[in-house]
Formats: C-alpha cells, structure tokens, sequence
C-alpha cells in the first residue's frame, strides 16, 4: 500500500525554491544577479566595438554644411519616424538597396539608426530624388505626397543657418573620436560656405578636404545659406559614401 501515497516533492529543492520566491529580498537579489550576467554578455564586446568595424573604402566625416543638417535632423526629431538602417532581409534590400554597413553609420554621434519608421528608411535615399523635390516635400509633405503624415517644415527654408558655431561642432566630433584633421577644423566654416556656392573660391580646397562632397545651391529658392540647404546637403549624402560597384556582388555584400 505505501506505493499509492503521494510523495512529497524532493524536499532540499523544494525548500531552496520556496526560500528565494518568498522572500522579496532574495528574489530581487536573484532577479538582479541573473540579469547582470546577461547584461554583461550583450554589454561587454561593445567595447571592443573599434575591431569589430570593418574599414570601408569612400567613407569619409561628414562635411561642415551635412554635419549642420545631421545636426537639424536630430534638433527636429526626424528619427522619430525615419530609420537609417537597411537590415539583411530581402525585403530590405530590394526596396531600399544594400544593407547597412557598420562602417556607415562609424562617424555618427548619436548614430540614427532608429527605432520606427512610420515614414520610409532614410539610410540611402541621398540621390534618389532632386533637390527641388526635397525643398518642396519639407515646406509641405502632401504637396508631394496627397495622403502623407509627415510634418511640414517651412521654416527651414527661411532660417538661416547660423554658421559660427559649425567649428565648435567638428571639435566637438573629433572629441569623440571623428578623425577631423586641424586643417579640416580651422577651414570649417569658409567649407560650409563653399559647398553651397560653386563659385566660391574655397571650392578646390573643400573637394579636396572631403572627396565626392557635392557642391551646389541645394535650397535654389533664397540667396542666403539657409537651414533647408544644410538638411538637403545630409539628405543627399545618404548612403551615397560607399560606392557598391566596387565590391563583387557575390562575394560578401549581397
Ligand atoms: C510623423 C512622422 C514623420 C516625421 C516626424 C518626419 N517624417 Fe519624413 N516621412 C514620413 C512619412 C509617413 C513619409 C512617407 C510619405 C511622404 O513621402 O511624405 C515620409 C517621407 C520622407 C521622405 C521621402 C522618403 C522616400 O524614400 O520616399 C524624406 C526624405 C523624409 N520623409 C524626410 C524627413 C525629414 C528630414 C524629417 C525631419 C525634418 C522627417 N522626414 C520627419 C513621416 C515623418
């Protein structure tokens, strides 16, 4: 008969268990220590992330007058709603083109890869459309786009861009790590100035400075130097550093 009576659950586990769940202290203590060593697993190689960043040919720092516009891209919030980051899926790839690469997003402080995108992914739309197209989609996204959520901005095109502190900025960069030469700093602000004049006489030295830059009057709608032209200026340079006909399509990007 002693086989039909229940047994009791292994009792030194039991007990043990029953120790940690009931006592509050105990089980935050335990909560605390697993979930530090997870942290420490996810946390610890990111600070090796410098060797673990490919080198990647055609990336460069940003310009002056594309760092200003990065700069009104986060002051407006745009990653609200944008990403700036193609992940490995076909789906992706076949709207938006190449994934992202680490090395693409090495120079960006706070990087936008975003977490959202009610709006498109932004990481390669630089020459995708005109600048016109751009201008009039920020002054009124449904002139463009009838059915569109995005915010207008009309007041970009009429804010100048204040140009003094553009220095301080690339400063602030090399701080953390963006390899802006001296001569690249002291030049800072006479390079803003010439990316959006092709016929300021700066614009040899800039090109030089920052191969591939492309130098025009992005904002074509006012004389001055305006906050629409540095946004444009960025817009354009997405995901236009990394020239993809290099690589052999087969062999690793694709
Ligand atoms: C409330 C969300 C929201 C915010 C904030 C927002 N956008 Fe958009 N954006 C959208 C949506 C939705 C679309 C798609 C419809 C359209 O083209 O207007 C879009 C489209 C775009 C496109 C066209 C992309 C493509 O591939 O067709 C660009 C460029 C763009 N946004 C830039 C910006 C910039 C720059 C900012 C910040 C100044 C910004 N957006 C802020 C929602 C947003």
């Amino acid at each position: 008969m002693s086989d039909t009576v229940e047994q009791p659950p292994r009792k030194s586990l039991w007990i043990r268990h029953q120790a940690i769940e009931r006592n509050s202290i105990f089980l935050l203590l335990g909560i605390l220590i697993v979930v530090s060593i997870g942290g420490l697993i996810e946390i610890a190689p990111l600070f090796y992330l410098r060797g673990t960043i490919e080198k990647v040919e055609g990336m460069r720092p940003y310009t002056p007058l594309e760092l200003a516009g990065r700069n009104i891209y986060v002051r407006e919030g745009c990653y609200l709603c944008h990403s700036q980051m193609i992940r490995a899926l076909r789906d992706e790839t076949e709207r938006y083109g190449n994934y992202s690469l680490a090395a693409e997003s090495m120079y960006d402080h706070p990087f936008q890869w975003g977490s959202k995108r009610t709006g498109p992914d932004l990481a390669r739309v630089g020459g995708k459309y005109s600048d016109e197209w751009h201008i009039a989609h920020l002054k009124d996204p449904r002139a463009i786009v009838s059915q569109s959520v995005m915010p207008g901005y009309p007041f970009l095109a009429q804010t100048p861009l204040p140009t003094k502190a553009i220095t301080d900025h690339l400063s602030a960069n090399r701080k953390v790590g963006v390899p802006y030469s001296d001569d690249m700093i002291a030049n800072a602000e006479a390079d803003l100035k010439a990316q959006a004049n092709p016929d300021d006489p700066n614009v040899a030295a800039f090109q030089k400075r920052y191969p591939n830059a492309q130098v025009r009057k992005f904002d074509s709608e006012t004389a001055t130097i305006t906050e629409a032209d540095a946004l444009v200026a960025y817009l354009q340079m997405l995901g236009t550093l990394v020239d993809f006909k290099l690589y052999d399509d087969k062999a690793n990007l694709r």
